[in-house]
């Protein structure tokens, strides 16, 4: 089939080279120009593991293009997907104004007897699907054309996999004709497919994401109590998870979730709720309790190095999870700016994300220093704070960690290390919900 996807983020540029990997003739539209250069120069604009390799195959075969133009992209397609951002506003709601936008400019080039599928697949609050109908009838009286909710489920650092092999495809249509289309565009990825209508499709993704938020915060609620009691979250999580009605996915207790999508939709979800005169108060503590981790652990650090100023802390890891090189939103990022407004000196790295934090002005080089190593991290350093769990963190090696280290400290944010391991080699470890430390060193 052709498809166009207009905007090559990391739902569209995924998605797009996902199709054309099945067998897709796929344009990605994205009016950004440097980007369309960068993708047309066989250059990929973020990590994501496969991606690179994907795009390269399918840019060779002729079935993965990419432009400035959407019209090129509605002339030649059947399906046409909106994957544009649909950043949060100051109240907690969606700013929808680049959905829009892409509504009216498709209503601008849909020529007369052209039945289009107009698909968004970013996260919108529900009813937005009828709103773009509204848009595109509203600028072009002639438009033959459905619009069809698809939400994207796919998670950062595993994009490609997620989208090769999705738990499920929800396809919310009011139209035999557009459902028809869409499950022929996934009918390659052999996934079971939910078809609804177009406000429950949209309902479906955040209400998605916010229960796994939930998850999370509910795990972290609970490594409170652990700590306060002697407890092991990790124990507690793999008892409750083994009921198959709870599932031990999401129940990893931390420095609780970041990213561009949890923190966004659980607001939005709120704001949503509250528009609609249905408060969704169970989301508002889900916040409450992601925000109050960081706090926690921050707690515990300083209770341990009595005041923070001027005290040498590492930091491995910046990215807001790993295998990613995202750092929006990141609770990593988060942690580094508060340790330096404590007047702590702050020693950075992570394998992928140091560039993009100062890029984006998240972090202040002159105020953290970056290293190009997770030992050179270590240097002198009173205490090392691991926040985000790449699986390289894991195989350090941690006699040499120790000898380079100031106090051998370390203060486990993910709990990536074994409790066990770590104490036998004369290491102060902390964790989250573990118990507490050993008096060693
Ligand atoms: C999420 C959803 O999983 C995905 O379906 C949706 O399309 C987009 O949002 P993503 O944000 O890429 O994906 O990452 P995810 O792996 O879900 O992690 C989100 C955050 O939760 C991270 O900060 C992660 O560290 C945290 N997390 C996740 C936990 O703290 N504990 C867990 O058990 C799982």
């Amino acid at each position: 089939m052709d498809l166009c996807i207009i905007g090559s983020g990391y739902v569209g540029l995924v998605s797009g080279a996902c199709f054309a990997e099945v067998g897709h003739h796929v344009v990605c539209v994205d009016n950004d120009q440097r980007k369309v250069d960068m993708l047309q120069a066989g250059q990929i604009p973020i990590y994501e593991p496969g991606l690179e390799d994907m795009v390269h195959r399918n840019v060779a075969s002729k079935r993965l293009r990419f432009t400035n133009s959407i019209e090129d992209g509605v002339d030649n397609s059947q399906v046409i997907f909106i994957a544009v951002p649909t950043p949060p506003q100051a109240d907690g709601g969606v700013d929808l104004t680049y959905i829009e936008r892409v509504a009216r400019e498709i209503a601008g080039v849909l020529k007369p007897n052209q039945y289009r599928v107009v698909v968004d697949k970013s996260t919108v609050p529900v009813k937005t699907g009828e709103k773009v109908a509204e848009t595109i009838r509203r600028y072009n009286k002639q438009a033959e054309f459905d619009v069809v909710s698809n939400p994207e489920f796919l998670r950062e650092g595993c994009a490609v996999p997620d989208l090769m092999a999705p738990d499920r495809i929800v396809i919310g249509s009011a139209a035999q004709a557009a459902t028809d289309l869409m499950k022929r565009v996934y009918e390659p990825f052999q996934a079971p497919i939910l078809v609804t209508d177009v406000n429950s499709a949209e309902l479906i993704k955040h209400a998605a994401n916010s229960f796994l938020s939930l998850k999370i915060s509910y795990i972290n609620a609970v490594s409170a109590i652990c700590e306060a009691t002697g407890a092991d979250v990790e124990m507690v999580a793999s008892g409750i998870g083994m009921d198959k009605r709870i599932g031990r996915n999401f129940l990893n207790a931390g420095l609780g979730y970041g990213g561009s999508c949890f923190p966004k939709d659980v607001k939005a979800f709120i704001a949503i709720a509250r528009q609609l005169g249905t408060p969704f108060h169970l989301l508002e503590e889900v916040e409450q309790i992601n925000a109050r981790q960081l706090n926690r652990f921050i707690d515990k650090v300083r209770d341990a190095l009595w005041v923070l100023k001027e005290k040498r802390i590492a930091v491995w890891g910046l990215t807001f999870k790993p295998d990613t090189d995202d750092v929006r939103n990141s609770v990593a990022i988060d942690l580094v700016n508060r340790l330096v407004a404590e007047g702590a000196h702050v020693t950075a790295y992570d394998p992928k994300g140091a560039e993009k934090a100062v890029d984006w002005k998240l972090i202040d080089p002159a105020k953290v220093k970056l290293t190009s190593s997770p030992l050179e991290a270590v240097e002198g350093a009173e205490a090392l704070i691991l926040a985000t769990e790449w699986k390289e963190f894991a195989n350090q090696d941690f006699p040499e960690v120790k000898k380079r280290m100031h106090t051998p400290m370390i203060f486990d944010g993910r709990n990536l290390f074994d409790p066990n391991t770590m104490r036998e080699m004369g290491f102060t470890y902390y964790a989250v919900g573990r118990s507490r430390p050993n008096a060693a060193s």
